[in-house]
């Protein structure tokens, strides 16, 4: 039987991350064999890209189809091969990601994404995406926190971020069955119960 694949997506500091590791876990304490894997990246190739993606200036266009080029390689690689052999998919961002980045934040005409979406996994969507959404605000300041190196999307402008946030909310307006919206400025605690919830009934 084929895998579930589920994707998480969120803007910068909605903690989403540290939620991955922990529903692989509790995903295999059920008896699934899981692989957990991001976007940008998760093969050999699409780490370089993912390098080069958040560090270099580049034009709109080129930055949408190396998220592309990125994600043809992970589906032929890891994600296809996995999910045919029953493993479930764990992937930290999905082609939602360029929709609200290169779309929203960036302002790409989304006929050009559909067209990439439809070359690149036509017959492939998520079977269930969380969606990690908090205000901004409270977003940058865990960012602060964190104290860390920002990458090229974490240094834009809160505008930036604001509209990659509606884009995100549109996206999951427009596909209700299959992005759920977790609130994640709530405790831990209560933010891993609805993901128990949301997860058992969506795909076990
Ligand atoms: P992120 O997933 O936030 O990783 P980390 O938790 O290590 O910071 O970083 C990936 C960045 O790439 C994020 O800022 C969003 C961006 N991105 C896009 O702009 N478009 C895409 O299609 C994808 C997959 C990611």
């Amino acid at each position: 039987m084929r895998g579930k694949f589920i994707t998480f997506e969120g803007i910068d500091g909605a903690g989403k991350s540290s939620h991955v590791e922990w529903l692989a876990d509790w995903l295999r304490a059920r008896g699934k064999t899981v692989q957990v894997t991001r976007e940008p990246g998760g093969t050999e190739l699409g780490e370089k890209l993912r390098a080069l993606l958040l560090a270099e200036p580049m034009h709109l266009e080129t930055e949408t189809l190396l998220m592309f080029a990125a994600r043809r390689e992970h589906l032929a690689r890891l994600i296809e091969p996995a999910l045919a052999r029953g493993d479930w998919v764990v992937c930290d961002r999905f082609t939602d990601a360029t929709y609200a980045y290169q779309g929203g934040g960036r302002g790409l005409d989304r006929a050009k994404f559909a067209v990439l979406e439809h070359w690149v996994h036509e017959h492939l969507q998520p079977d269930l995406t969380l969606l990690f959404d908090l205000p901004l605000d409270v977003a940058r300041e865990r960012i602060v926190l964190a104290n860390r190196t920002l990458d090229k999307f974490e240094q834009e402008r809160v505008d930036f971020h604001e509209r990659v946030r509606l884009a995100y909310l549109e996206r999951a307006h427009a596909h209700p069955s299959r992005i759920r919206v977790i609130d994640a400025n709530q405790p831990l605690d209560k933010i891993r119960v609805k993901l128990e919830e949301v997860v058992s009934s969506a795909c076990l």
